[in-house]
């Protein structure tokens, strides 16, 4: 299947490891031009890097920024990167996030701003900035990776998953103003996949492991896994695939979804 994606100017955040480092990968096999966005500067210079090789058959080219989207100015400095360094956005995949598994109680007011930021303030200013310019050209794709804890609240992660619904929310309507103008905006709710969110020491399956009182981190796993009619976590690449999708000419009749890549997890049927 042609996705139609060469030549496009992609900017994923969240683009140095996991799924946002996967799509970003794929962009660019595609042929697409991709800046990729982190805060670690080391790190989103050798994703580009790794970018590059990805695309280097297909025509496709990365270059990076060290940036966190929860800058006031943020969705300035990456779109006057992505046009000085390419030329105006045509996809944006607001990938950036953080998660932690506590008690509700627990979560300090600061938390609870740092995920309004994070998940609502950051994808509003980035799509406040790179739509207009994709209106006014008459073409345009936006991805805000949502999650599964954002259709249905997870005890474990109170304030990420009070922040999806609104990110879903966000996401919504901005697919509703745009549809007619040819800039698509869909969402995608990942269930649990195995980036470095996930496996890294201390990330969520450790916590998991912790807090559901487990043996190892297999058993961990299997039991975060289990939980999914699929019967196991995601990798990174079978979530960037669904993203590359929605981001291509392939999705040119999908507005305002909330795609769920969750193994089955959140079961209905809208
Ligand atoms: N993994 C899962 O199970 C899962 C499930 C559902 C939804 N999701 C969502 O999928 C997205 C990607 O998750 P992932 O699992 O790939 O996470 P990950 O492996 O931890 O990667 C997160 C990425 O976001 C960047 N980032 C974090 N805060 C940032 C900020 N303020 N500004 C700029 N970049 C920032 C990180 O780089 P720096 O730290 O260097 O900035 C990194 O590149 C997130 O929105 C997450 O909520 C993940």
């Amino acid at each position: 299947m042609e996705l139609g994606l060469k030549d496009r100017v992609a900017v994923v955040t969240g683009a140095s490891r996991g799924i946002g480092l996967a799509t970003a990968r794929l962009l660019c096999a595609e042929g697409a031009r991709v800046l990729l966005v982190a805060r670690g500067e080391h790190e989103v210079v050798e994703a580009a890097d790794e970018c590059m090789e990805a695309g280097a058959k297909g025509g496709g080219a990365a270059e990076s920024l060290a940036c966190d989207v929860t800058e006031p100015n943020a969705a300035q400095r990456i779109s006057a990167a992505a046009r000085d360094r390419f030329a105006p956005a045509d996809v944006l995949v607001n990938n950036a996030g953080q998660a932690q598994w506590r008690d509700i109680d627990d979560v300090p007011d600061a938390d609870w701003q740092a995920a309004w930021d994070l998940n609502v303030m950051a994808p509003l200013r980035l799509m406040r900035e790179l739509v207009p310019p994709m209106k006014e050209r008459g073409w345009g794709r936006v991805v805000n990776v949502a999650s599964t804890a954002g259709k249905r609240p997870s005890a474990s992660m109170a304030e990420y998953s009070v922040a999806k619904s609104a990110q879903l929310s966000l996401s919504r309507l901005y697919a509703d103003r745009h549809a007619s103008e040819g800039v698509l905006v869909n969402a995608v709710c990942p269930g649990p996949v195995k980036s470095e969110m996930w496996m890294d020491p201390g990330g969520l399956l450790d916590q998991s492991q912790e807090m559901g009182g487990h043996d190892s981190r297999e058993e961990a796993l299997d039991a975060a896994g289990g939980k999914r009619p699929i019967g196991r976590l995601a990798e990174v690449e079978e979530v960037a695939g669904v993203i590359a999708f929605l981001c291509s000419e392939q999705a040119s009749y999908v507005a305002g979804a909330a795609w769920s890549v969750d193994g089955g997890t959140v079961q209905v049927i809208i």
